[in-house]
């Protein structure tokens, strides 16, 4: 996919902006605090609608304004289809507007992943480091962009659930509970699916491209799920071995969670587990493994996601890179802009404060400065 056109108006520090942008890609370069991050999560909010910074929606309008809109003219290649995603968002009211080609689709969650973007940032080492929670967040949103009816079910999972968590705190008994089992296990079941079969299907390139950043170390990723991961789950019957199971522990905590007041078992309770050298039971990165190691493992799991992405809507996202080179040693950051080209990427766009940084990206990418919440070619 190929960003070509991008206009935000009243987004964070920028006023009225339009930005052309070549074909192969570009280079932002600014100081400390003039925008580019601003403008990546622009970009980025047309494919989730909503911060990748995790910034609430009003956080986004400009400081005295009422509201922000952001409208982007992808492309599917050089000469294929030009798509128009828009985002506005209002504070009265509190009203988020989605279009595509101008046309408002009855819900939001059909307009995800139009874009085919991707974001790597300095803090996805919080994935790999920080709580289950970060790692949880990160499947979602891939999974949404990718997997039909995952947004979905995802929903009503924690509708049910927040129901059911009620329903305990307020002592509910069996058969009031009965009503919520069955939802959530269905719920459940479809999502704690879908990750186990993502996992399967792409640890291998994980390893890879751990790979490939490191010189050769092993690491890879495991789906640690809530669930008692059932026999079976691997065969086409696996959605139905997972309800059985999900299920069958439900009532197995019954009593426990009568006591504690609170749902025990569920995909809201699942981890993914990062490794380096050894396989499985060795080293955790998330306890162990050094700034480089769990940095190495962000960027690859991001390089993981590209990969899912392209191989859903068989393009080539539009890769963004904000400030990453600079979290890395300079082997490791050579070695990672070596996959962009080798792999044969679509368009990049990278950030920095410094130009030396991405200096062996150079020659394929266009620069431009952002000073103030404007953006001009060099
Ligand atoms: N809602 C808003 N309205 C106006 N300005 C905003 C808003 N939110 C953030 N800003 C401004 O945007 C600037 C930060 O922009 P951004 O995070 O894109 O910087 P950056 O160029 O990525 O810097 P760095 O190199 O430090 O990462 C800050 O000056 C901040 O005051
Ligand atoms: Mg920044």
């Amino acid at each position: 996919m190929i960003l070509q056109r991008l206009r935000l108006r009243n987004f964070r520090n920028f006023e009225d902006e339009v930005v052309d942008f070549p074909e192969r890609g570009a280079a932002l370069i600014g100081d400390n605090g003039q925008g580019k991050t601003n403008l990546l999560e622009a970009v980025y909010y047309l494919e989730i609608f909503r911060s990748f910074r995790g910034a609430r929606d009003e956080q986004l309008i400009t400081f005295g304004c009422g509201h922000f809109r952001v409208e982007a003219q992808i492309s599917a290649g050089a000469d294929g289809e030009e798509v128009e995603v828009a985002a506005g968002y209002a504070r009265e009211g509190r009203r988020k507007k989605v279009t595509v080609e101008g046309h408002e689709p009855e819900r939001v969650a059909e307009a995800i992943g139009r874009v085919g973007a991707i974001v790597f940032t300095a803090s996805d080492v919080e994935i790999v480091a920080g709580g289950p929670g970060a790692r949880r967040r990160f499947l979602d949103i891939m999974l949404s962009l990718v997997e039909p009816g995952y947004v979905t079910a995802l929903q009503r999972y924690r509708q049910v659930l927040a129901q059911r968590n009620g329903l305990l705190r307020d002592d509910a008994g069996p058969s009031e509970l009965l009503a919520w089992n069955a939802g959530l296990v269905n719920e459940g079941s479809r999502i704690a699916e879908a990750r186990a079969r993502w996992v399967s299907a792409r640890a291998p390139s994980f390893t890879r491209y751990y790979g490939a950043i490191s010189g050769d170390q092993e690491a890879g990723i495991e789906y640690s799920p809530s669930i008692p991961a059932p026999a079976g789950a691997e065969s086409a019957l696996a959605r139905e071995a997972w309800a059985e199971a999900f299920h069958m522990e439900v009532e197995r905590l019954a009593a426990r969670e009568r006591r504690r007041g609170v749902t025990l078992v569920g995909p809201h309770r699942d981890d993914l587990r990062f490794w380096v050298s050894g396989g499985p039971d060795a080293v955790g990165l998330r306890g162990f493994g050094s700034a480089g190691q769990q940095r190495s493992a962000a960027v690859a799991l991001r390089l993981v996601e590209a990969e899912t992405l392209r191989a859903a809507h068989g393009r080539r996202p539009i890769v963004m890179l904000d400030d990453v080179f600079a979290e890395l040693d300079p082997l490791r950051a050579e070695r990672v802009a070596e996959l962009f080209t080798a792999e044969d990427w679509g368009q990049v766009i990278v950030t920095s404060p410094k130009p030396s940084e991405f200096a062996f990206m150079r020659d394929s990418l266009t620069e431009y400065r952002v000073l103030d919440g404007t953006v001009v070619p060099v």
